[in-house]
């Protein structure tokens, strides 16, 4: 469910003609809706009411700082992949005590800088990790709280390149040797267990695959406090997929009634990690139609953005629905709607059946507000898109759009040129 409605033949964000925000904020426009968000916060919240938990919001599916605001106002966590992550959680005023850290390369400054900022715990992805976070606790002079990632082998049923939780990938340690990693953990001396982690895929429309691993991996939990290693916090990593087209994903609750059964009694805090489900209905990409080109066999939309502002249906081929801002009654044409970059591969949509639109007319490109504006780029030396927050008739810019000046700051021209 999110607030993106027709009126009268009008899209609204929430109480906002997005037409208005368009001409106010100038195209490409991320446009992000306040109650989709908490909504969706809440439903996860609610739903895993019954065991002691933390929502840590993943950020790398958005981490604009006023998003990453109202989680923390109401009562969210963060999970992290980078030191530029943990700074803006932290700015955004999220508490370290909810902050998890994942990632397969984490770096001696950020590790650093994890430790320094207390951190709730390290999610760790190889014994090499393991060793190195020790080592720097140890010349820190700090205890460093972890908990290992481990890869259940389980099949999330996805697309390929957002699994993450079978052998063949780079995550997490195996199953079979996370006992020993357990073990070897214990002996170090700078080093504090707290958890376990699991992170399988993205994008499941399937409660099973989130059943099936946490099964696995409640058994290894049952196997380490049998020895001594008391596991506190149960990091069941995100994945919920949402719709894009036709999916019909679980919903938070779903999840909880079969998960919670599994966990109830045990004294665990339960960590959930969910980017897309919170964010990727709750945001739109507004673009302008540029011009239109006839084909021999089908039509060009050509719009203004790009896949520098959203790269999934060239990245993944995935499908992003898109709609005219203004909804009248015309005749279908079916066309690839493509963006101004120097490559094939700009798409937004590739034989779509839709409305005969005209120039200087608005599209929206729904579901984007997971991946959109986090894996946009400047390619085409284009300056990234403006963010908008709209909560009922309210709105705010929560991020300018850069400016050619924004493109070459940094750069530096050495004397010998
Ligand atoms: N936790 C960990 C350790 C992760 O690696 C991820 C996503 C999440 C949580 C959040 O997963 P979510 O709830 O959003 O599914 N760029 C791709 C998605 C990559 C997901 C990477 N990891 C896309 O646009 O589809």
């Amino acid at each position: 469910m999110h607030f993106f409605r027709y009126r009268n033949g009008e899209l609204y964000a929430e109480d906002v003609p997005v037409r208005e925000l368009a001409e106010a904020y100038g195209t490409p426009l991320y446009i992000y809706s306040y109650s989709t968000l908490l909504r969706h916060f809440r439903a996860y919240d609610n739903a895993f009411d019954g065991v002691p938990h933390i929502i840590c919001f993943a950020l790398k599916a958005n981490s604009n700082t006023s998003v990453l605001r109202l989680f923390a106002k109401n009562g969210g966590g963060a999970d992290v992949v980078s030191g530029g992550e943990i700074f803006r959680a932290l700015k955004a005023g999220i508490p370290p005590r909810k902050i998890v850290y994942a990632g397969v390369g984490k770096t001696e400054k950020e590790i650093r800088f994890a430790l320094k900022s207390r951190i709730l715990m390290f999610n760790v992805e190889s014994e090499s990790e393991l060793m190195e976070i020790d080592r720097i606790a140890g010349v820190m002079k700090v205890k460093a709280p972890i908990s290992l990632r481990v890869n259940p082998d389980i099949d999330p049923g996805t697309h390929p390149y957002i699994a993450t939780g079978l052998k063949e990938h780079k995550f997490g340690i195996p199953i079979e040797a996370a006992f020993e990693y357990y073990k070897l953990a214990e002996r170090l001396e700078n080093t504090e267990i707290v958890g376990i982690h699991k992170h399988i895929g993205s994008q499941i429309t399937k409660v099973s695959p989130f059943v099936d691993a946490l099964k696995k991996t409640l058994l290894l939990v049952d196997e380490l406090k049998e020895h001594g290693v008391d596991i506190r916090y149960f990091d069941i990593g995100g994945g919920l997929g949402i719709t894009y087209k036709d999916e019909e994903p679980p919903v938070p609750r779903d999840l909880a009634r079969s998960l919670l059964p599994l966990l109830r009694g045990r004294r665990l805090t339960i960590i959930m990690e969910p980017g897309r489900s919170i964010v990727g209905n709750a945001g739109i990409l507004v673009t302008k139609v540029l011009y239109l080109k006839k084909g021999e066999e089908k039509d060009f939309v050509i719009v203004d953005a790009g896949m520098n502002d959203l790269i999934r249906p060239s990245f993944y081929g995935a499908y992003h629905h898109i709609q005219p801002v203004e909804k009248k009654r015309r005749k279908n044409i079916l066309a690839d709607i493509v963006g101004p970059i120097c490559e094939s591969g700009d798409f937004l949509g590739k034989e779509r059946e839709m409305p005969d639109v005209k120039p200087r007319e608005y599209l929206a490109v729904m579901s984007a507000g997971a991946y959109g504006f986090t894996m946009s780029s400047n390619y085409n030396s284009r300056p990234r898109a403006a963010e908008v927050m709209v909560k009922g008739k309210d709105f705010s810019l929560v991020n300018k759009r850069e400016t050619y000046r924004d493109l070459v700051r940094g750069e530096v021209v050495p004397g010998f040129l």
